[in-house]
């Protein structure tokens, strides 16, 4: 079997403390297989300069880019096109031409790279939006390899697909890969209905797409997961860690809310505070007995929405504080820093609630995470917003729409005051789906399909 090669714009180097559920994932992923990691260096320079790294079986090699493909490819098309369309957010969506040949310019430039670094038995996996027509220009570089790419975003419908100028460009190149993954059903279907309406595809059996050139690739259903057996391990050991010994000494006996986000306009953080503010008000016997501690580390600080939520969410938190707040009691500690996984693991156990509230999101694995976290024998509850990729698995949490302030906050005060009973039925529930389906077995799906004959 020749080797893994995985390609996504951001790379986790080893010892770094880096955010986000692709990174978090393949991370796991490659650590157990080998491979070679291919992306981005996340730095910034004129000439493009190539690294290469070995650590622990995997190969690291990044590449610098130049500032305007840094601000056209990642902090423009990437991250003010993309991002907000795949999101369901039209009204955010930012298009600008220069935008759109820098995110072209940076797919062939990886291109190149990895037609140079590949051998005829390797296994192409490339990842997410920022990549999506890498598999056609590695094609156009006669690469004929087995090349699959997976989106961690959801879909949404085709209607507001076409709303991106030149959509059919980008999206059709889809159909170079031989299997394309998204997380959910409802992912798979928005994109077999773009490929039929817009593409002029036919479905036939298998998820195999049939475009009118004859070109066949396949869609299919792969929920991203965590190393279910590590996030445990990790949980119980972190109980000894100093951070996590402070933190239980100052809630001195206070139930702990947890949210664990990017800081990011899609995870629902403002509707969040909103709803924590409405449990304090309708609620006053929890005043001084609960906390809600939000870890949100800045991201994407180069994109003007994302400067002026973290400016929306200072005041939403300084506001609740300054209604509530007593000498001996902040509501909300809202921390914009991040921190390695083993640390947060010990977070979400010592949590009472897991708030995981985004108003959209491919999969989240942060609700995954704090469910794998819990003390099996007086575990936490789980509310989770129904417009996450895991409401669709986790169905024994708490769904809500997070929109819904009043919802939000009754499931608060519901999970705060559940029975320990409950509490261990749907934390046992939830924990079976996430024992059977690791991060292990997501790699085994996709790659297991990846291999097969082409359809
Ligand atoms: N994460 C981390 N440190 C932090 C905050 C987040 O390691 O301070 C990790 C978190 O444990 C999870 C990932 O970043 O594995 C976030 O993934 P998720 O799917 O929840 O959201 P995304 O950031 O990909 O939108
Ligand atoms: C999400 C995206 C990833 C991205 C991560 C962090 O998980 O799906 O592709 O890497 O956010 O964002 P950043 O822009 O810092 O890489």
């Amino acid at each position: 079997m020749g080797r893994l090669i995985v390609v996504s714009n951001r790379v986790a180097m080893p010892d770094q403390t880096f955010t986000g559920g692709l990174a978090s994932a393949m991370d796991a992923a490659l650590h157990e297989r080998g491979g070679l990691w291919f992306g981005w260096s996340g730095k910034i320079s004129g000439h493009h300069a190539r690294h290469r790294q070995r650590q622990d079986g995997i190969d690291y090699v990044t590449v610098d880019l130049a500032r305007t493909d840094y601000e056209n490819y990642y902090a423009g098309f990437a991250n003010r096109t993309l991002w907000p369309l795949l999101h369901f957010r039209l009204g955010l969506i930012d298009y600008q031409r220069e935008h759109l040949d820098g995110y072209l310019r940076v797919n062939a430039l990886f291109a190149s790279h990895i037609a140079e670094l590949l051998e005829p038995d390797d296994t192409v996996w490339v990842h997410d939006y920022h990549l999506i027509p890498l598999g056609a220009m590695l094609r156009e570089r006669r690469v004929g390899n087995r090349i699959g790419f997976f989106l961690h975003t959801p879909l949404p419908p085709a209607a507001a697909l076409i709303a991106l100028p030149r959509h059919r460009e980008l999206f059709e190149a889809l159909a170079q890969y031989d299997l394309v993954g998204v997380h959910t059903e409802r992912d798979r279907r928005a994109l077999e209905d773009y490929f039929i309406n817009e593409v002029g595809a036919v479905a036939e059996p298998g998820g195999v797409l049939r475009l009118p050139d004859g070109r066949r690739f396949r869609a299919g259903v792969f929920p991203i997961s965590i190393d279910t057996a590590e996030v445990v391990r990790a949980a119980r050991c972190a109980e000894q860690l100093d951070e996590i010994v402070q933190l239980r000494h100052s809630l001195d006996h206070r139930a702990l809310i947890i949210g664990v986000d990017r800081l990011d306009y899609s995870k629902g953080l403002r509707q969040r505070f909103e709803a924590y503010g409405h449990l304090l008000d309708t609620r006053p016997a929890l005043h001084r007995k609960v906390s809600l501690l939000q870890i949100a580390p800045p991201s994407r600080s180069a994109v003007p929405e994302y400067r002026q939520i973290r400016r929306e969410l200072e005041r939403t938190a300084g506001h609740l504080n300054g209604l509530y707040a007593a000498p001996d009691w902040v509501p909300i500690r809202y921390v914009n820093q991040s921190y390695p996984h083993a640390v947060l693991t010990g977070f979400y156990r010592v949590a009472r609630v897991g708030l995981v509230t985004p108003l959209r999101d491919g999969m989240n694995l942060v609700a995954k995470e704090y469910v794998a976290s819990q003390d099996p024998d007086d575990p936490g509850v789980l509310v989770l917003s129904r417009f996450a990729g895991a409401a669709q698995e986790l169905t024994e949490a708490l769904l809500v729409n997070p929109a819904d302030t009043a919802e939000v906050a009754d499931a608060l005060a519901r999970a705060l005051g559940m029975s320990l009973r409950e509490r261990c039925e749907r934390w046992r529930a939830m924990m079976d789906v996430l024992e059977r389906h690791d991060i292990t077995a997501w790699r085994n799906a996709f790659l297991g399909e990846l291999r097969q004959p082409p359809p």
